[in-house]
């Protein structure tokens, strides 16, 4: 008899239920290696589209193609056994019509094995998230700063300082919740619109640069890891810092290699020890 114990990978329902319970806890995941030392600690992996910033080196994330996000969600998906795997849906895949979403969905779902995807958006995209709810898609809606709408933001800016951006914001989390989604991403919102919509919606809200409020949080591996430094938000805390410790090693890996120190005979096939 095997004494494996298989343990069960966390559904969207019981992402859905911890609304108002322990906080969740999110991280982005983009490659197998990572996704194998997350996948114990998180309760979702999030395959972000911030992986056109953070691992192809673009500008904004409206570069990433459909294409990217599956390869990176397959990897995510096949090392990963535990954590609810949630992938992006990237600028341009589901903005189009309600049809056109749940195309593009339904494939990087097929394609990828993942529990369920996200989409950016709020009113706007609350008949988009019906259709794919009804149609067995399970949406992790994203509102307050859209980093797909940077062009039409005028930049990254914290959201709801005004009374009607704060209004805008918590229709948004009302339409989409209304509309069926399981969780809401909320990014860059100041804390008073976090903590209100918070309490007012019934699914579980992740912030980022949202507030403690918020029911759980998502922060960028990379950031969270010191590995990306082009610019750092005012709501990244870094838990580490591993670029000395990557440039530490490689720079001895060089120095061996051109002192013909490595490979040395452990390394090598039929290398009399000496
Ligand atoms: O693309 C991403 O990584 C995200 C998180 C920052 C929430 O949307």
């Amino acid at each position: 008899m095997s004494t494996e114990i298989r343990i069960k990978r966390i559904t969207t329902r019981d992402i859905r239920a911890r609304k108002g319970a322990e906080p969740l806890v999110v991280l982005t995941a983009y490659t197998a290696p990572i996704a194998r030392l997350l996948d114990p600690v998180c309760d979702i992996l999030l395959v972000g589209d911030s992986l056109g910033m953070v691992v192809y080196g673009m500008e904004t994330t409206l570069g990433v193609t459909l294409d990217m996000m599956i390869n990176h969600g397959k990897a995510v998906v096949r090392s990963s056994s535990k954590a609810c795997v949630v992938v992006d849906m990237p600028f341009g895949s589901y903005q189009e019509s309600k049809e056109q979403a749940f195309r593009n969905c339904a494939r990087v779902m097929a394609e990828t094995g993942c529990a369920a995807i996200k989409l950016e958006g709020g009113r706007e995209l609350a008949e988009t998230i019906r259709f794919l709810v009804d149609r067995g898609i399970p949406v992790m809606a994203h509102i307050g700063l859209k980093p797909q709408a940077v062009h039409a933001a005028g930049g990254f800016r914290a959201q709801g300082r005004l009374d009607a951006e704060a209004e805008a914001i918590r229709a948004d989390a009302r339409a989409i919740t209304e509309a069926g989604a399981f969780s809401v991403v909320v990014e860059g919102t100041v804390e008073p619109v976090s903590r209100a919509l918070s309490a007012e919606i019934g699914i579980p809200t992740i912030g980022i640069g949202a507030s403690p409020a918020c029911d759980g949080q998502v922060l960028v591996i990379d950031d969270v890891l010191g590995l990306f430094d082009d610019f750092t938000p005012k709501f990244v805390k870094r838990y580490a810092d591993l670029r000395p410790l990557i440039t530490q090693a490689v720079e001895t890996y060089a120095a061996e290699v051109k002192a013909r120190t490595f490979p040395g005979p452990d390394h090598c096939f039929g290398m009399p020890k000496k």
